[in-house]
């Protein structure tokens, strides 16, 4: 088929050409946007799941629900290590011109933008923050040097002014488990305070698997506080749809031993189906695409996976990390316990420590539980083998 028409998308973030299996995710966040614009209470939501199940795709499909239902929006991504102040600061920024924009805030406008001053040049007292904000701080207000009382603050007069003028405001922060401890839980703290004065703010987070535990780590009632949503492999017909439709919509179709040999190669994860449409349809020659296409394509798809999404992320490891992500990949069925990979070496556990949270840290490797690791990427273990 002609590459140049080629619908299928893979790469970090990008907008499928179908968004398949989550009509009912989209409805249920629609739901909860007429019922906090109406002051009702609800639950802000928190995805998590493994790399390249589509968490950012969400996240950003749920960013434009809000926008369409005139809330003013902010996004950011966590970044290891980076607190939460200046990233935070800067989209709210975004979020009150925004909101200005749309409901002329007249006077509250200038004392947001005075407590928004207050609560960045807090962090950085010599001001070398990355946005223009020609207002003086505003003294008293999200200014005490304590992150949970000041980002309270600040959200605080931010739903008060959204609720002034009935709307509602979102904040979506992807890679959310990347955030220092103490900002998750400034996030919490203040979250819980949003929701007990039932303002209409939001925060939408995306993160890895073990994000839920993160969160409760930070603050116990965070487990109540939000709606988690695990999102994994789509269904077997979720996976046919993200296959079939784009193409179909071409006038393409596929033999049904060809969706079977793709849905099979890819296990439903979001991410492989992308790759292997892709691949496949470059190869194909004719309608409709059939397995010899899928066999020809997928070597060029599994070629590109493991150069791009597999490999990448193994070069972070060093050769000690690597080690440990080889024990883990030879003990097969995942997740597995600290203990058996460091007998595995024949190494006293406390000699791998170091390589493991390396791993933890680089977002390689998460602890589903206690004393339990696994591979943040689907199929991890699979391509170090094959290597
Ligand atoms: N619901 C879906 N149906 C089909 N493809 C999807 C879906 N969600 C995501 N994808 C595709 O999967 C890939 C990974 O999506 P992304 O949101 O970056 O995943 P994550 O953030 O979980 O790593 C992208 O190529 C995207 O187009
Ligand atoms: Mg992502």
């Amino acid at each position: 088929m002609d590459p140049l028409h080629n619908p299928y998308a893979p790469g970090a973030g990008v907008r499928p050409p179908q968004l398949a299996g989550r009509d009912s995710d989209l409805d249920a966040f629609r739901v909860v946007l007429e019922r906090v614009g109406r002051g009702l209470p609800e639950r802000s939501l928190m995805i998590a799941g493994l790399r390249g199940v589509g968490k950012t795709v969400l996240l950003l499909e749920f960013q434009s629900l809000a926008e369409q239902h005139e809330w003013s929006t902010a996004k950011l991504e966590g970044r290891t290590g980076i607190s939460l102040r200046g990233g935070l600061g800067r989209a709210i920024h975004l979020l009150l011109r925004s909101l200005n924009r749309r409901h002329r805030l007249e006077h509250r406008f200038e004392r947001l933008l005075r407590i928004l001053k207050s609560f960045v040049v807090t962090a950085s007292p010599s001001g070398d923050f990355s946005f223009k904000l020609e207002v003086d701080p505003e003294p008293g207000s999200a200014d005490s040097g304590d992150d949970e009382i000041d980002l309270t603050e600040l959200l605080v007069e931010v739903g008060k002014a959204a609720a002034s003028v009935q709307t509602g405001v979102a904040i979506f922060i992807d890679e959310l488990q990347d955030l220092p401890h103490a900002d998750l839980g400034a996030i919490v703290g203040a979250f819980h305070e949003i929701s007990q004065q039932q303002l209409p703010v939001l925060i939408v987070g995306a993160g890895l698997p073990h994000l839920p535990q993160e969160l409760s780590e930070s603050k116990t009632y965070a487990e109540r506080l939000f709606r988690y949503r695990r999102v994994d492999s789509l269904s077997t017909p979720a996976a046919t749809e993200a296959l079939v439709v784009p193409a179909q919509r071409l006038g393409v179709e596929f033999t049904p031993a060809a969706v079977g040999a793709i849905l099979e190669a890819s296990g439903g994860y979001p991410y492989f189906i992308q790759a292997y449409g892709k691949h496949t349809w470059d190869v194909a020659d004719r309608s409709p695409i059939d397995l010899e296409d899928v066999q020809l394509g997928s070597v060029e798809a599994r070629r590109e996976l493991d150069v791009g999404f597999f490999g990448t992320r193994l070069d972070r490891a060093t050769p000690k990390e690597r080690e440990y992500l080889q024990a883990m990949a030879e003990l097969g069925e995942e997740p597995v316990g600290t203990g058996a990979v460091a007998a595995h070496l024949g190494k006293p556990a406390g000699n791998l420590s170091v390589a493991r949270d390396q791993l933890l840290k680089k977002g390689l490797i998460y602890s589903p539980d206690r004393g339990l690791v696994a591979f943040t990427v689907p199929r991890f273990g699979e391509f170090i083998l094959s290597r």
